[in-house]
């Protein structure tokens, strides 16, 4: 456990290093750029899932810990007053906590599974990644639907 969290979170802060400058309490920015390595953690692990990336099991259990980690920080960064300002955070999110809550834990759920099944040295090959991988993708466009607005 605590592993994949160390990990996780060194994966996080390559991806923060190398795209901004996180204002020191603001909310906004944390979430959305936890949200960035959300997106970086997709695009490897779905770079693998398609072949266009070599797959690897260090690879593969990077992307998976990145996504628990995130799961499990993210909702944490949704203060009352914070849907107002640079987000594309739903006021859904507010008006429908439980909602929000449950959309989290399903994410976390998933992401929780796959480090199980990642064991010490991540999935042996990219079918056991695929079935590892593929139920934490089926949580961005859901939450998104129901807890992002386009602007
Ligand atoms: C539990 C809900 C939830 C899940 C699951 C989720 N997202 Fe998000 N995502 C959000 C919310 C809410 C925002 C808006 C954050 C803001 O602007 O304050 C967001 C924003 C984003 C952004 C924009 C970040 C920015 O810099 O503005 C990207 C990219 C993104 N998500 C990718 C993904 C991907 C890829 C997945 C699936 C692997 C995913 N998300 C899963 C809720 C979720």
């Amino acid at each position: 456990m605590r592993n994949w969290l160390v990990h996780g979170l060194a994966a996080g802060f390559v991806v923060v290093g190398a795209t901004s400058v996180i204002a020191a309490g603001d909310p906004l920015e944390t979430r959305k750029t936890i949200m960035d390595s959300v997106a970086a953690a997709a695009g490897l692990g779905g770079g693998m899932m398609k072949g266009e990336i070599a797959y690897s099991p260090a690879a593969g259990k990077a992307a998976i810990a990145t996504m628990a980690a995130a799961s499990h920080s993210f909702g944490s960064f949704f203060p009352a007053g914070s849907d107002a300002g640079d987000t594309t955070a739903s006021p859904a999110i507010w008006s429908d906590a439980a909602g929000f809550e449950a959309a989290l834990a399903k994410f976390a759920a998933t992401a929780d599974a796959a480090v199980q099944a990642s064991g010490k040295d991540g999935p042996a090959d990219v079918d056991a990644f695929k079935a590892a991988f593929g139920p934490i993708m089926g949580n961005c466009k859901s939450c998104h639907e129901a807890f992002r607005v386009k602007k």
